[in-house]
């Protein structure tokens, strides 16, 4: 696999990045994920336009301009072969050449590396036959929306949800309330047909592929409800499912061991899925 690394395309085993970058040292680091589908970019002017929101909100420079960066996505996917799977976008602070918590000098230029990797979005097991997740506390820090690297609290909680027997953690804040998945958003449908899904905030990222899903709903009349919902509301639920750019629609059939529905993935979120396959491909 050829990827990107600060203006160099190189072989993988090649790319070099300093001991001391402050993405590594300190979770410096910003990133996006953009699926790709029949070779082509899914959904990816609003993945930019939240890299450029998170560099604005932790004063990142992005060094090269955006339709650069577009270049690179498209050079990486073509020199890869890549027809379905994901391109990694990862911005991070650079460094002086040394541990220092302070940022660097200005003139330091952050650290940019962009790669793609394969991986089957459409027809997989889990979109499929749906996911199980089970409900752990939300010990993220307050600025859930801004789309850092620091990804410790997300690898602990997949990591907990399968040595409990489950795909994935819904994550539950001190209220009671559920924020989203570990690295998606998670929406549930009720017995009137209605879509509840947590409103944007700073307590949850703001999904591009949540966006798409809303506005595909909305077309379709379905009505949306975008408010807080709790754990034990989700276990009544009549369906629910989670999006991703990695997963786009994946049903989700139990919550903490009770079954919604049949057991099976719901009506709604297979139509809903079905769509959102159509519009990305
Ligand atoms: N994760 N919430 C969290 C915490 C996420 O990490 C993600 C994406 C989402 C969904 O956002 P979007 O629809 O824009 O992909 C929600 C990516 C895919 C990842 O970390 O690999």
């Amino acid at each position: 696999r050829t990827v990107y690394v600060n203006g160099s395309y190189v072989a993988e085993q090649d790319a070099k990045i300093s001991i001391f970058d402050r993405g590594f040292l300190f979770g410096d680091a910003i990133y996006e994920v953009t699926a790709v589908l029949n070779g082509r970019l899914v959904d990816n002017p609003g993945h930019l336009a939240r890299l450029e929101r998170s560099c604005g909100e932790l004063g990142l420079v992005l060094p090269i301009r955006q339709d650069q960066l577009v270049a690179i996505q498209h050079k990486l996917i073509d020199i890869n072969q890549l027809q379905e799977g994901s391109v990694y976008i990862q911005l991070s602070r650079g460094t002086d050449g040394d541990r220092d918590f302070h940022f660097p000098q200005p003139s330091v230029q952050a650290t940019l590396v962009v790669f793609t990797q394969a991986r089957k979005l459409v027809d997989n097991s889990q979109a499929r036959n749906g996911i199980r997740v089970v409900t752990l506390d939300d010990i993220r820090w307050q600025r859930r929306d801004i789309k850092v690297v620091a990804l410790l609290a997300a690898c602990l909680a997949k990591q907990q949800a399968q040595s409990l027997g489950a795909d994935d953690a819904f994550l539950v804040a001190e209220d009671g309330t559920i924020t989203e998945g570990s690295s998606c958003n998670a929406f549930i449908i009720d017995k009137q047909g209605h879509i509840i899904t947590r409103p944007l905030g700073r307590d949850l990222l703001h999904g591009i592929t949540r966006r798409a899903l809303l506005e595909l709903a909305d077309q379709q009349g379905i009505v949306l409800e975008e408010r807080p919902f709790t754990r034990e509301e989700a276990y009544q639920a009549a369906e629910a499912f989670i999006t991703s750019a990695t997963s786009f629609v994946w049903p989700v059939t139990h919550i903490d061991g009770h079954r919604l529905g049949d057991g099976a993935p719901g009506p709604m979120t297979r139509r809903l899925q079905q769509l959102y396959h159509a519009v990305a491909a």
